[in-house]
């Protein structure tokens, strides 16, 4: 009988999913469930032939410098992997995969709790009655922005950005328009009235801007002092994407100076370090990073990893590799 496969789960998971992974090999649990260093993360590929890391765990090209390395798989927790170098696990033939589609609702739902909570001041109203500052009712107290019938401007249109425009557009009659590398399907265009745009009129034309694009070097700070002066003044950013695509010190100047009305974000630069100023200000919502945290989408999130590993230990295709 072949040694069973050696695995390591850098974070901790949902237990129902830990307990199916345990039958897969002799498996190792970040038990701290703290965010692996550099140092430990080049270890674990000389020690494991599976890892499963997540968003906090950075496989740079050095991690990848480590001699004698036994991994031949990365089973990522999550669908994004800009923190994973692919042109180093190409070389070395490390798999790479992802969870792609079980976390979509998830994420969009977020999306849209932003685009409300941001529109409809909601944090900072709540915030006033927790803090006892609020003296009743009255016409023009804390008037804010509707966001029904308003314009959406999504960039990136895959499975995340559809979901939002689908929310948006059959919930809140939104006005879709989208700029992406590929046009939609012309059915899914046309269930959403949808327009897709160039960057810079979609930047100029949309109410709320949400975020739904990789991050790749092409779309780091794409979000910057120039794009952000092609928004209107009484818009709202929303980011649920990546934290690099928005260059974060130069969103604080833009919120500061009224150049834009407000920004949800659900994602940092330097995540879990704000842009400091970023927190004195009422008009951004900040969420720490949860938009696929629901119980059930992190358990979705495990399964699929683990049929990812389970198809490995098979040797067979990947469902979900991530191609370099
Ligand atoms: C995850 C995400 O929480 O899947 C992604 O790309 O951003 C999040 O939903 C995180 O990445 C888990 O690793």
């Amino acid at each position: 009988m072949s040694n069973p496969l050696k695995i390591l789960v850098s974070r901790r998971w949902p237990e129902a999913v830990e307990t199916k992974l345990r039958a897969l090999g002799e498996v190792t649990l970040n038990e701290a469930d703290q965010a692996l260093s550099q140092a430990e993360l080049s270890q674990a590929l000389t020690d494991y032939d599976v890892i499963c890391p997540t968003v906090t765990d950075r496989f740079d090209a050095d991690v990848f410098q480590a001699e004698g390395i036994r991994t031949r798989l990365l089973a990522n927790f999550g669908v994004g992997f800009n923190h994973i170098d692919l042109s180093a696990t190409r070389r070395l033939g490390i798999a790479v995969s992802n969870t792609p589609g079980v976390l979509t609702a998830a994420t969009a739902e977020i999306a849209l709790t932003l685009i409300l909570m941001t529109a409809r001041r909601a944090a900072e109203g709540e915030r006033h009655v927790r803090g006892g500052q609020w003296q009743g009712w009255s016409p023009t107290h804390m008037l804010s922005t509707q966001v029904s019938g308003g314009v959406l401007g999504i960039v990136g249109m895959g499975r995340i950005g559809q979901a939002v425009a689908r929310m948006a557009f059959h919930g809140l009659g939104m006005q879709i328009m989208y700029t992406s590398r590929s046009p939609l399907a012309e059915s899914v265009a046309r269930e959403l009235s949808a327009t897709r745009l160039p960057l810079a009129e979609l930047l100029g034309a949309a109410d709320f801007i949400s975020l739904h694009c990789p991050a790749t070097p092409e779309t780091r700070h794409l979000i910057n002092p120039e794009t952000l002066a092609l928004m209107q003044s009484h818009a709202f950013l929303i980011n649920t994407a990546r934290g690099d695509i928005v260059d974060e010190a130069a969103l604080l100047a833009a919120l500061r100076n009224g150049q834009i009305a407000g920004a949800g974000l659900d994602v940092y630069e330097h995540e879990p370090q704000l842009q400091p100023g970023l927190e004195a200000l009422e008009q951004v919502v900040l969420l720490p990073h949860m938009g696929s945290g629901t119980q059930q989408t992190r358990e979705a999130m495990g399964m699929r990893a683990l049929r990812n590993i389970e198809a490995f230990a098979a040797g067979q295709a990947l469902p979900d590799e991530v191609k370099p």
